[in-house]
């Protein structure tokens, strides 16, 4: 066992460690000694000047930092090992890892060049610091952390083995590298006057990192994945409790309850919206304008306006404004009025009903393709009253609001114009708009504004749907529904899911043909996955177990891409035996991801007993602290674990509340929502005030929602179910 120090100051700790004014626009630059063991290595944010020994310790000067933020300031001290430097212009760029690690560094330091190739020629400033370490840490609280010049990861987010990672785990590398090295420039030369600009850090680096991927492989298509993050967003920013992207923050803890999905995936969400709106060239030049004018100082959001407006020569502002400082987003209503009008209206979105709303308007970009005879017509046009007219062409016979699915609203057709989409195909849509469409579709349903009947028919225009993020989003869709239906209804919602999932997992079979790219590979995972979990099908039950053996075999006979699906299924099915033997592949795992796989595979298991043993090992040293809350909360996640779960928070929150990071906490609550019964949902809601728990911000509040809207609609489809369930099993 070794011990290692590695600091983690976002958003107010740096204030533990030194006296400082710990605030983000008291800038300053820093000089950093720091008094070690000889044998060991220390790092901090800029080169080392000089090394010496004085009574038998180690004295390591670094050189003074740039102009910048406390919460940027980093050490980390330990065993560590470098790779050897390679140069991106003048900038020496080293992967650090504990010892016997190195092997998996190839991959990141890939992504970690080319991303900083590519933000040096879309930024048009040089990377500001005078070196780049990337670390990654055996326990690590959050994914990764931009400290200027020493960014820190967990390891799951830096070190990859390429050819047994699956196409999800290399993405994520790929993603948080991108994400920290955009923060290089966005947060870290130019940093938020104020936590409530959050955004201006996060949203920013989420976009810019989606750039840096799409541009390094084209054909991972990530503009198309990031369709799963604008619906994250979508979810949160559908609730009562959402709140602006822009939101005041006094206490600490309201900073800390800043880094969720409404900062992150709602804002970058809104960039794309404006960037494909005044256009990549135009927007790519506001913001060289915006950082060049704040270079090494703090900004707002009407800064960046201003640089935007300037170059786009459009009033920014008035566009943009209710995005940033309103909460919630459109619905926009779709109808025909006879045959070539067409009435488009906006009201404000919400799960729940609400008569409460004061009257919200948003300006909004949108873009409508209309399929008239052979012809097809793109309109753009920004929505800005209540209601707006649209004069057609005749014989429209399909017309896609949201083309390209940019914009961050969601449509709602009337039975015409649906049925046209239909009947024209979903086949004829591009990737996203096919996601926004069943996306869309499920919103209204679980709102009370489509018929669940008329969503469950929808989802069987899909059987031959081979873009992995629609899948996803299906599957999503189905696993919501297998947790609010009584378990004597669970047969018959697995006939369900075996009858919309089986012709899609026969089509591909279960190994690659030749050239079929990595969107495809990881879509069989997910397929297989659900069909035996979800779909409780024996046949790919069996299947699993075999390929399983195989893999165990030889590795390379088994596309990575499947073995999360078999480890998945083998521990749903999985007794004692399977459970130990698990155990044992998390603890001598090869790799950050092989560990996180077993280690996740002991939450899936049905058997009561075995899930408790798991919850055990949160909080008695068997699991680590970073990934402890997460393995609490998927425990909730599960119709199986879930009261059990449940109750093991209640007995011994004390304890968790010590022992995890604070953002664990939060996220572990996350799996609250999952509780979906009114007596649980009874029980939740009485823990939490009864102990008068805060969570920062808006978080607590938004669980609960959630939580309600889960029981409500499980309320509300009670009785009608089953005959849903039978109406559509063959
Ligand atoms: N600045 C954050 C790290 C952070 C998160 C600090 C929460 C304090 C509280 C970092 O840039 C970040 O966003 N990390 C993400 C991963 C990223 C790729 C989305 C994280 O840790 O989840
Ligand atoms: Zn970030």
């Amino acid at each position: 066992m070794q011990t290692m120090a590695a600091t983690q100051f976002e958003a107010t700790d740096a204030r533990r460690a030194f006296p400082c004014w710990d605030e983000p626009d008291f800038k300053a630059v820093f000089a950093t000694t720091l008094v070690i063991h000889p044998r060991l290595t220390a790092v901090s944010n800029t080169l080392v000047t000089s090394e010496s020994i004085e009574a038998g310790t180690k004295v390591v000067r670094f050189a003074d930092s740039i102009k910048m933020s406390t919460y940027l300031v980093a050490f980390i001290v330990g065993h560590i090992e470098a790779t050897a430097p390679v140069f991106i212009g003048k900038t020496p760029l080293r992967l650090w890892t504990v010892p016997g690690k190195q092997s998996l560094t190839p991959f990141g330091q890939d992504i970690a060049s080319a991303s900083l190739k590519f933000f040096e020629g879309y930024y048009g400033i040089p990377y500001p610091g005078d070196k780049l370490d990337l670390l990654a840490i055996p326990d690590f609280a959050s994914g990764a952390m931009e400290n200027l010049g020493a960014i820190t990861f967990r390891e799951t987010a830096l070190l990859v083995d390429q050819r047994t990672g699956t196409h999800d785990e290399l993405e994520r590398v790929a993603d948080v590298v991108a994400h920290e090295n955009a923060h290089m420039w966005f947060g870290d030369l130019v940093t938020m006057s104020w936590w409530n600009g959050l955004w201006l850090n996060e949203a920013f680096a989420t976009f810019m990192e989606m750039l840096a991927v799409d541009a390094w492989k084209p054909e991972w298509k990530r503009w198309d994945t990031f369709s799963v993050s604008r619906a994250a967003a979508f979810s949160v920013d559908g609730l009562h409790s959402t709140r602006p992207i822009e939101y005041p923050v006094r206490a600490p803890k309201d900073a800390d309850a800043m880094f969720d999905v409404l900062t992150y995936e709602k804002g970058a969400s809104v960039l794309r919206m404006l960037e494909q709106h005044i256009g990549p060239a135009v927007f790519r030049d506001g913001v060289r304008d915006y950082l060049r004018t704040h270079a090494y100082g703090n900004a707002d959001t009407k800064d960046l306006w201003v640089s935007l407006g300037h170059v786009a020569k459009q009033p920014v502002p008035e566009l943009m404004d209710g995005w940033i400082f309103q909460p919630g987003y459109p619905l926009v209503t779709a109808h025909l009025l006879g045959d070539t009008e067409l009435v488009l209206s906006q009201q404000r979105f919400a799960y729940l009903p609400h008569d409460k709303f004061p009257e919200q308007r948003w300006q909004i970009p949108v873009q409508i393709r209309i399929t008239a005879g052979n012809r097809t017509e793109h309109r753009r046009l920004l929505l800005t009253d209540r209601e707006t007219r649209v004069a057609l062409p005749r014989g429209v016979r399909q017309l896609l609001i949201n083309e390209g699915g940019h914009g961050f609203y969601r449509v709602r057709y009337d039975a015409m114009l649906l049925q046209r989409v239909l009947d024209a195909g979903v086949a004829r849509l591009e990737p996203t708009e096919r996601f926004n469409l069943v996306s869309d579709a499920w919103a209204t349903t679980i709102s009370g504004l489509m018929p669940l009947s008329d969503y469950l028919h929808l989802t069987g225009h899909f059987t031959e749907e081979r873009d992995k993020n629609v899948w996803v989003l299906l599957l999503d869709s189905f696993s919501f529904l297998n947790r609010i239906i009584p378990a004597s209804e669970r047969p018959a919602f697995e006939a369900f899911v075996r009858n919309r999932v089986t012709p899609a997992v026969n089509e591909l079979g279960w190994t690659p043909r030749a050239g079929e790219n990595d969107l495809v590979r990881q879509l069989r995972g997910e397929l297989i996955g659900a069909l035996g979990k979800l779909g409780n099908d024996p046949v790919i039950q069996q299947q699993a177990i075999e390929h399983y053996q195989q893999h165990r075999k030889d590795q390379a006979t088994v596309d990575p891409n499947v073995v999360p699906a078999l480890v998945s299924i083998l521990a749903h099915v999985g007794n004692e035996a399977r459970y130990d033997e698990f155990s044992e592949r998390y603890r001598m795992a090869a790799t950050p991801q092989e560990e996180r796989r077993y280690l996740f595979a002991l939450t899936a298991f049905q058997s009561l007993e075995l899930l408790a043993r798991t919850l055990a090992c949160t909080i008695n040293g068997g699991i680590r602290t970073q990934d402890a809350p997460f393995i609490v909360s998927t425990t909730m996640m599960s119709v199986y674990g879930r009261e059990l779960a449940w109750n093991f928070v209640k007995t011994n929150w004390d304890q968790m509340d010590r022992l995890f990071p604070k953002q664990g906490v939060r996220r572990m609550c996350g799996g609250i929502v999952c509780l979906a019964t009114p007596e649980l949902e009874q029980d939740v809601r009485e823990f939490f005030t009864s102990r008068k728990i805060d969570l920062g911000g808006k978080t607590l509040e938004q669980y609960l929602e959630q939580l309600r809207i889960a029981v409500t609609f499980r309320e509300k489809t009670k009785t009608s179910i089953p005959q849903h369930l039978k109406d559509f099993m063959q």
